[in-house]
């Protein structure tokens, strides 16, 4: 019966480690007690070595008992390390939420992830738009020269050309390309690929050569409105600036034309709207004039339709475009322009939750 009595042993101890194995507070204590399991003087391993010199006939059944108390260790031993790896793992997580959290709280960008300015000005000025039954189209900023310049009636050379100085990218023999000095050539793009009506805005990036100043940056907006249809005139013109005006700006705040020259537009038409810094009644901002010039208008040129294929004598159509960075600069009465590419967020962060 000393076989027996080293079982109840055995069975003593492997409850213990179990017992120990379940209050393991790590991955590293419980390492240890694994060692202490495959260790030689274990008294399981005592016990397995002693079946050497046992009856054989006692043996099949001890060694069954043997066996299922191993067996119970190794459970014993796999669970607790499973609650252990799970609390571990909460435990990662928790301490990561909660330094995300800290970090939202204490950081100088709280609130990360509000919109740019100009982009809300764009999406502003595209509600306007889609409210008064506009499609929004877009185009590349890499645009030929010839839906740039050309097909809207600036050919090369022409003095126009000059004012627009550009960044070419590659002049080819047939086709140059450049970063695309104005949203206009969607024009063209919106005419080849739709028959009138077309009733659309395109705002998109733009580039010049412009020495940067409180109302220049080389990069800036702006947003292109067509309207191509039958019986449209400058009346319709007129109307859509100050429609889109008053709801942009509010109604104390006018839009007058007055005559302008652009080669794909004729007549045209410069935009101007009371200074929202006076009020209109003058002041350094509109150099006394109690006005603002916002962008360019005008009928669209035969020699554009003609270029597009559209039959001028069948439609009629008005075009505007204008400059997004510049609104934004005047709604928020930013003095400087260059801040809106600076991406300061300390600027940046006074326009957050406008959208
Ligand atoms: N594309 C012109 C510019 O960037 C602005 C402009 C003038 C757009 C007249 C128009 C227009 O659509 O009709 O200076």
């Amino acid at each position: 019966m000393e076989s027996g009595a080293g079982l109840e042993e055995a069975t003593r101890w492997v409850e213990e480690l179990s017992s120990r194995a379940a209050g393991a507070a790590s991955g590293a204590e419980l390492a240890k007690l694994r060692e202490a399991v495959g260790d030689r003087g274990s008294p399981l391993s005592a016990l397995y070595r002693s079946m050497k010199v046992m009856d054989p006939a006692l043996r099949p059944e001890f060694g069954r008992r043997l066996q299922e108390l191993r067996l119970r260790l190794d459970q014993a031993l796999e669970a607790a390390s499973a609650a252990i790896s799970a609390r571990e793992r909460e435990a990662t997580f928790g301490a990561e939420r909660d330094d995300l959290g800290a970090y939202l709280c204490r950081s100088r960008y709280e609130g990360v992830g509000s919109l740019h300015l100009i982009t809300m000005t764009r999406m502003e000025l595209e509600d306007i738009f889609i409210s008064l039954g506009y499609a929004v189209a877009e185009g590349p900023e890499v645009e030929s020269e010839w839906n740039n310049f050309e097909a809207l009636n600036i050919p090369k050379f022409h003095p126009a050309r000059a004012s627009q100085d550009s960044f070419f990218l590659d002049f080819g023999e047939e086709e140059s390309t450049l970063l695309r000095t104005h949203t206009s050539p969607i024009e063209i793009r919106l005419m080849q690929a739709q028959k009138p009506p077309i009733y659309a805005v395109a705002p998109g990036r733009v580039y010049r050569r412009d020495t940067p100043d409180a109302r220049h940056t080389p990069a800036f907006h702006q947003i292109e409105a067509l309207v191509v249809d039958r019986g449209i005139s400058f009346s319709n013109l007129k109307a859509t600036i100050e429609s889109f005006t008053s709801a942009y700006f509010g109604p104390s705040i006018k839009a007058r034309l007055r005559p302008a020259y652009f080669p794909f537009t004729e007549p045209s038409a410069e935009f101007e709207i009371t200074c929202t810094i006076c009020s209109g009644t003058g002041c350094r901002t509109c150099s006394g004039t109690g006005w603002i010039e916002l962008g360019g208008a005008g009928m669209v040129h035969p020699k554009v339709f003609e270029a597009v294929g559209i039959d001028h004598r069948v439609y009629s159509g008005f075009a505007f475009g204008f400059g997004i960075d510049r609104l934004a600069q005047m709604r928020a009465g930013l003095p400087d322009m260059r801040v809106l590419p600076e991406n300061d967020l300390r600027i940046l962060a006074q326009f957050r939750g406008r959208r």
